[in-house]
């Protein structure tokens, strides 16, 4: 049992702290026709937009809006002819995960010979390679994703039910802003979000079997402390602490940057679980993650055992008890930090019965997804369970 072999390579810069929007650039050449890409329209409203614009001042700038919450393949589409039509050649994504994820698919699709929905991973297939992309920036609004310094993104497909992943090393962002004080005009509801997102990043990294990987399980679990060390404060959204600002964007970033992911199994059953929730419930992606991630812990028990109780102990210093006990403690002191933040843990929370089990199971079978976590033994049978042991 040792760390496993890894290829780590991020070249995202962050420019992060109070009014770095000013800094941006420095880091588009200057010939650069830029888009800028934003959501339903809060960047706008609360005046990042006109900072952006302010910061590229003598740049050859337009606009694009009315990006959706878990966009869409069709919506990003309508970006790519825009770009194709005025020959932008340089992004700027300007929102949460979803913007900045909207954009690295539409960086691709842009320069993508074939058809673009061939860039998916979909069940067993391979997607095509993605060989070119245009260049981008993130300023981003939302701590959550981690997609501001990662290399993936979720698009929804509204025609064939699905939320699919997309990924190339050439959709990294050039460079990332991250300003604590863009946060504080989030809703309480976004900020729990944000926390419930990083906290199962980590968990999906950090929650599957030992390799004495001692500065990635370190790491994780500093992300943990301070997600539950701070969680309180950063969902009170009238409390507009730079500190605990500062912590929790650099947390979420922390979170999927992929560096937790260096040496170690990873897991994503929660993820891929949640996702089909919000795909058929609409429920925010966060909110799935906190319905899947305490019954998942509960049915893989005995798989994730050894990390289970290394979380208990180093994380709520659960020391007493049989180890069935301890894990049983950790499950039930996960859902109650997600509940403290006002994130239930339940199907019936959000008045969805006993049906979901079946069709949200047929759904996964259908996208292919039949063997996930670390060790693929997430079969259908297991996922059953899960969603049952969350209703
Ligand atoms: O659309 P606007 O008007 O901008 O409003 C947004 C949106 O309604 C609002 N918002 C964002 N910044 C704000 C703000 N409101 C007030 N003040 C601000 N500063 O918040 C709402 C949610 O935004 P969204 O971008 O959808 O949230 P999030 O960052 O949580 O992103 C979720 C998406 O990311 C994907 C998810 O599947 C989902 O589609 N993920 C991407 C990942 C990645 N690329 O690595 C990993 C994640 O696990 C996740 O799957
Ligand atoms: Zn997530």
């Amino acid at each position: 049992m040792a760390i496993e072999n890894f290829m780590y390579h991020n070249p995202v810069r962050i420019l992060f702290g109070k009014d770095q929007i000013s800094k941006i650039s420095k880091y588009v050449p200057k010939d650069k026709k830029i888009l800028i890409v934003y959501g339903g329209g809060s960047a706008k409203k609360f005046g990042t937009i006109d900072k952006v614009k302010k910061a590229l001042e003598g740049y050859k700038i337009g606009e694009f809006s009315g990006i959706p919450a878990n966009p869409t393949y069709e919506k990003s589409m309508e970006a790519v002819e825009l770009i194709k039509k005025e020959n932008y050649d340089f992004i700027m994504a300007v929102g949460g995960g979803s913007v900045v994820d909207a954009v690295k698919f539409i960086c691709a699709a842009v320069l993508f010979e074939g058809d673009p929905k061939d860039l998916f991973f979909w069940g067993n297939n391979e997607p095509a390679e993605v060989k070119n992309a245009l260049p981008f920036g993130v300023v981003l609004t939302l701590p959550a994703t981690g997609s501001e310094m990662n290399d993936g993104a979720v698009i929804t497909f509204v025609e064939r039910q699905a939320k699919l992943s997309f990924g190339s090393p050439l959709v990294h962002p050039q460079f990332s802003v991250l300003d604590p004080e863009l946060t504080y005009t989030l809703p309480k509801r976004q900020l729990a979000n944000g926390v419930v997102d990083t906290y199962v990043h980590v968990m999906e990294q950090y929650l599957t079997y030992p390799v004495d990987a001692r500065v990635q399980d370190y790491h994780a679990e500093g992300v943990l402390k301070t997600l539950i060390e701070l969680g309180s404060d950063i969902v009170d959204e009238n409390k507009h602490d730079y500190a605990v600002r500062a912590n929790f964007m650099w947390a979420a970033t922390n979170g999927l940057n992929r560096f937790l992911a260096c040496g170690v199994p990873q897991d994503w059953a929660t993820h891929i679980l949640g996702h089909e929730i919000t795909e058929k419930y609409g429920i925010d992606h966060g909110r799935t993650l906190a319905i899947v991630l305490p019954s998942l812990m509960n049915v893989m028990r005995n798989s994730k055992k050894d990390k289970i109780l290394q979380y208990a102990k180093n994380i709520f210093n659960i020391t007493q008890g049989s180890e069935d006990e301890k894990i049983d403690k950790a499950i039930q002191k996960t859902a109650e930090f997600f509940e403290s933040l006002g994130v239930p843990t339940h199907f019936k929370d959000y008045e969805i019965g006993e049906e979901a089990v079946e069709i949200l199971t047929n759904q996964l079978e259908k996208h292919g997804f039949t063997k996930l976590g670390e060790k693929g033994e997430v079969n259908l049978e297991k996922i059953r369970l899960i969603y049952k042991g969350a209703l």
